[in-house]
């Protein structure tokens, strides 16, 4: 079967509205060139409207597709629509990977996969930690607080702005999640191990509050979903005084790992020329 596929079957996409900014082709082709493989990987630029519609001409063997990512705003839509959508992407109710199997659409969500390998390159011994401060309480949010919790991390703290999307987060994951106002912060990194930024305080014009890191833990790690910039307002801080970083940019590379593994047959590397890559892209 496999032959056939990589004979007939090699193209793959990322779908979002807009899809501009993507950096998901220059990774695939990036590892596409690096494996030799003769398969493409396309920005398609897909209205909501028309999404249900592709989601249908995926099955149609003529496209040639082998799978692809969606982005914003097509994830909750991706896994509604999807025949065989795995555990992972049920419990968060989107997806970000699609594949071909038997004729069937499947679907997964690798965000939280991604953002945890990240953690494991570049802060080994992060998953010792018992407690967890998670700022931010959208999409993005519900994928690390998932892999956090999948990963053994007993105590996971959501500070939203809106405290009603924390306590829902908090309703839908149970026992370790724990919900809490903006102004209640502070108390909710006192011996915390992991801090983690999934919101643009600080990028979308207005200035970045003050965080005051020094209740966590003295090897706490501090790290973000955003990566550009590479090192934003909330990590500089952190720096400064003291705390170990990790940026975003990782996040982003580890997530597209297992669907290239699933639509060419390779398991593709994450190297440091990769980052570059996209470094020199921003
Ligand atoms: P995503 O899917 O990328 O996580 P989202 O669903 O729009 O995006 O969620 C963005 C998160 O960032 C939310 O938690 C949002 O807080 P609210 O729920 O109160 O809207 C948070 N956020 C965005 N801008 C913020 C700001 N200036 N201050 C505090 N929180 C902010």
């Amino acid at each position: 079967m496999r032959d056939s596929r990589e004979t007939f079957v090699n193209h793959a996409f990322v779908t979002g509205y807009p899809v501009k900014h993507s950096r998901s082709p220059l990774i695939h082709g990036y590892w596409l060139k690096q494996f030799g493989i003769e398969g493409s990987y396309r920005a398609l630029e897909i209205t909501p409207e028309a999404f249900p519609d592709f989601m249908r001409q995926l099955k149609d063997e003529t496209a040639g597709f082998c799978g692809g990512n969606v982005t914003i705003p097509h994830k909750e839509a991706a896994f509604r629509l999807a025949d065989r959508p795995d555990d992972l992407s049920a419990e968060l109710g989107a997806a970000n990977t699609l594949w071909l199997e038997d004729g069937e659409v499947c679907a997964t969500n690798t965000d939280g996969r991604g953002f945890v390998a990240n953690l494991d390159e570049r802060a080994k011994g992060w998953d010792r930690i018992s407690t967890a401060v998670v700022l931010g309480a959208g999409g993005a949010s519900r994928a690390v607080i998932q892999a956090i919790r999948d990963r053994g991390v007993k105590a996971i703290h959501v500070v939203n702005r809106t405290p009603e999307r924390a306590r829902e987060l908090a309703d839908r994951f149970g026992g370790a999640v724990h919900a809490h106002p903006m102004a209640a912060l502070a108390e909710t990194m006192s011996g915390a191990g992991l801090f983690v930024n999934t919101t643009s305080l600080g990028m979308d014009g207005e200035q970045a509050p003050a965080i005051d890191f020094s209740p966590m833990a003295g090897d706490a790690v501090v790290t973000d979903i955003v990566y550009v910039p590479l090192k934003t307002p909330l990590l500089r801080q952190a720096e400064e005084q003291g705390f170990r970083i990790v940026d975003g940019l990782g996040m982003l590379l580890h997530q597209a790992v297992p669907g290239f593994e699933k639509w060419f047959g390779r398991r593709p590397v994450v190297d440091e020329t990769l980052r570059q890559i996209i470094i020199s892209d921003m």
